[in-house]
């Protein structure tokens, strides 16, 4: 069967679910104006993870890694949902979406109305000490170019997950579960290198879930576990996606009417 309109097989196959979930990473938020970790414009260009980004480089030199956390804060204050993340919202509103699962930490999904946000990677919205674990919003003691400080006198660090440090315990069940009981998993904007996020694709393909990746390029999944890759950017092919599943009409061929991806 020739694969015509990638975006019309998704909204053939989403159409009439309930037990659809998301998995997310950067990549979603790109439109947002928040540039991805890896490729040309990505954080990860300009500042070393393994030096700006781990436990260890935090315990070393807080202040060091808070020059880089001070790009990711201001990033993520300055943005606002896209029409990817609202159209996750709508797909939730109308009962086909279940969760999203998200890597960023940004807070868009959230403020694009999605109720069932599982926070893999922690978000930017608290500061927690590693001292007295003493928390505050982070808009209370955040100042850009100073690594903000506890009470107690300590550097404060993000609720984010850094490379070294668990997943929240609680999001990590709960995606899990999600990966495992959902018939499919859209995989937006995640370039799935980082591992255990990298793992849920595969749960919910081995539990038997269509796997339908929404981005520009392809990644280790789109040949492994992915049963339909749409190389577009998460917000134009969430937004055809949504008119679409609003309005099915003659928007369904009928080669499509009796498509079924294995
Ligand atoms: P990456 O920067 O690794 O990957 C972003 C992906 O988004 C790439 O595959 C891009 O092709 C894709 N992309 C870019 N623009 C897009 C668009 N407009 N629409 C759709 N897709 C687009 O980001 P993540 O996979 O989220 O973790 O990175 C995972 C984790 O690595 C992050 O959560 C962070 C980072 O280190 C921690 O900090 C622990």
């Amino acid at each position: 069967m020739t694969r015509e309109d990638p975006v019309l097989e998704a909204a053939r196959l989403l159409r009439g679910r309930t037990d659809a979930v998301a998995l997310t990473g950067a990549g979603i938020s790109v439109e947002s104006g928040i540039p991805a970790f890896r490729g040309s414009q990505g954080l990860w260009g300009k500042y070393d993870p393994m030096e700006y980004a781990t436990l260890g480089a935090f315990l070393r030199s807080p202040e060091k890694v808070w020059r880089m956390l001070s790009e990711m804060v201001a990033l993520c204050g300055d943005a606002a949902p896209n029409a990817a993340h609202r159209g996750l919202a709508d797909l939730e509103g109308r009962g086909i979406l279940r969760a999203v699962i998200t890597q960023n930490v940004d807070g868009l999904h959230q403020a694009a109305g999605t109720r069932n946000v599982i926070e893999y990677h922690g978000n930017m919205e608290a500061l927690v000490c590693i001292s007295c674990w003493r928390r505050y919003p982070t808009r209370e003691r955040w100042v850009d170019g100073q690594a903000p400080a506890c009470d107690c006198g300590e550097i404060l660090k993000p609720d984010v997950v850094l490379f070294g440090e668990p997943i929240p315990w609680l999001a990590q069940e709960r995606a899990e579960e999600e990966a495992r009981t959902c018939g499919v998993l859209l995989v937006i904007g995640t370039s799935a290198e980082v591992s255990p996020a990298c793992d849920i694709p595969r749960i919910a393909k081995k539990a038997g879930a269509v796997v339908v990746e929404i981005n520009p390029e392809e990644t280790d999944l789109t040949r492994t576990v992915v049963s339909l890759h749409i190389p577009g950017s998460a917000s134009e092919v969430m937004g055809q996606l949504i008119i679409m599943l609003r309005d099915p009409g003659d928007d369904f061929p009928p080669h499509l009417k009796s498509f079924n991806i294995p």
